[in-house]
């Protein structure tokens, strides 16, 4: 196993290109089971868990070539239609290939997720979904098994959460139902928005894009997809906390600052100096002359999109470890999604939690001292990254797979940036 080396304090400087969303490419790439023949998917991230949903196509029958920018997918000869748990526990948006696989060959048999390190991640929503369409869906030995005799049906299917593969895959099998698909309370994060407009171009008719109501007239057929993957949010965020962190100043370019509205605001809030032009933006930490520099406090609360993502609250928590004040942070998404406190702990952070609510007291820009850590799950990983460039001295990440399944090129772009990180062996 592999372990990240910082040697922390530098200011990251310069520009930086964003990749592809990861949480975009996913649900698209599970689009292209719909029909078959040809699609070409541009502007995809090479990740660990795009490698690893390819991985799960091919065991479907499908073949793909990439070529680090441009995905071709074949779907024409899907021969099987289960995915299996080895597959699937190592990501749980496998589950993505239920709808497809059920629009496209009426069957699917496909792992249940099991859980990961921030929570039970059940998937009773998509079940419930899909026998609103009259699949018969049974749940044996691990498996979810369901098929339909005949054409999905269309129906009226209201979350009691915006989940968003829920509504990724319910959207995805609606698409070729018999009849209409009321979609309620439907999640409304950008990568809804993505597949909206991919399968639209594959011949779909969906009204109501980023709306928490979609409306699917069902189609006998769809065309080979040609789409280009929006960019990660999430990335763009993280990166943009880091700067933050270390006292620098940036551009990020690639990126839609409008798909960040709540933490641009907070980091405005926290004393970030932010202009955002297009598809860039430049960012800068509030300077005390000399080299010095400050971080005021923000509060946040995760919420469904556009309120502020639940996948920057590990990082936005290191940041508010820096800060001359006081922050609360509360987690409304997950139930387990403070693993990274023990460890931020470690590199000196004081941070006291009680259930779903941390109060982070900054210990100042240069509170945080090197140390080893664990990287427990992908954005508490990018958390301790953010707090080890911060830190001064050394800190050790162990289990950096968990940073490779959603950050793409990561250690070059921090090494462009100016900062002193690489990979050793454990
Ligand atoms: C997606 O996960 C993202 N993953 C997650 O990103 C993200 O954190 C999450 O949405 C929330 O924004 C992908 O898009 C591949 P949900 P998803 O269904 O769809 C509960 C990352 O770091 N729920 O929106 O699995 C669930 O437990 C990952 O890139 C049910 O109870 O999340 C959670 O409390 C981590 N039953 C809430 O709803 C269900 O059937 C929202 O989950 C489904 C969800």
């Amino acid at each position: 196993m592999e372990k990240l080396i910082i040697e922390g304090g530098i200011p990251l400087r310069g520009h930086l290109k964003i990749s592809g969303a990861k949480n975009a490419a996913l649900p698209l790439i599970a689009a292209t089971l719909l029909t078959p023949g040809r699609h070409i998917l541009r502007n995809v991230p090479d990740l660990r868990d795009t490698r690893t949903f390819l991985k799960l196509m091919e065991s479907l029958g499908v073949t793909w070539h990439y070529d680090g920018y441009s995905l071709n997918i074949d779907s024409t000869r899907l021969g099987f239609s289960e995915a299996s748990y080895e597959l699937v526990k190592t990501m749980r948006a496998s589950v993505l290939v239920l709808g497809p696989l059920l629009a496209r060959l009426g069957r699917a048999r496909v792992s249940l997720p099991g859980g990961c390190a921030i929570g039970e991640r059940p998937i009773d929503f998509h079940i419930r979904g899909f026998e609103k369409m009259k699949v018969n869906i049974r749940l044996e030995q691990g498996y979810v098994d369901a098929e339909i005799d005949g054409r999905l049906q269309g129906g009226s299917i209201n979350f009691d959460i915006p989940s968003v593969t829920g509504t990724e895959n319910i959207l995805m099998a609606a698409t070729l139902a018999q009849g209409t698909t009321v979609i309620k309370n439907a999640a409304k994060e950008p990568e809804i928005g993505n597949l909206v407009d991919m399968l639209v171009g594959m011949g779909a008719v969906i009204e109501g894009k980023d709306t928490d109501r979609l409306t699917i007239q069902g189609v006998e057929k769809l065309r080979p997809a040609e789409c280009e993957i929006i960019p990660d949010r999430i990335e763009a965020g993280t990166y943009l906390i880091a700067v933050c962190a270390t006292g620098g100043e940036a551009t990020i370019s690639g990126c839609n600052p409008s798909h960040l509205p709540s933490l641009l605001d907070k980091l405005r809030t926290a004393g970030c100096l932010i202009e955002e032009d297009g598809s860039s933006i430049h960012i800068a930490a509030r300077g005390n002359g000399g080299g010095e520099f400050s971080i005021g406090s923000a509060d946040i609360k995760t919420m469904p999109y556009p309120g502020y993502p639940t996948d920057l609250q590990a990082q936005f928590m290191a940041l508010m470890s820096l800060s001359n004040s006081v922050s609360v942070i509360k987690e409304t998404i997950f139930e387990n999604r403070f693993m990274h406190v023990a460890e931020l702990r470690r590199l000196g952070a004081d941070i006291q939690t009680d259930g779903h609510t941390a109060v982070v007291k900054g210990v100042g820009t240069k509170g945080l001292l090197g140390a080893p850590v664990m990287a427990t799950d992908l954005r508490a990983s990018s958390s301790l990254v953010i707090a080890g460039l911060a830190a001064s001295g050394r800190t050790e990440i162990s289990r950096i797979y968990h940073l490779e399944r959603g950050y793409e090129k990561l250690v070059d772009k921090l090494s462009n940036l100016g900062a002193r990180v690489w990979k050793e062996q454990e």
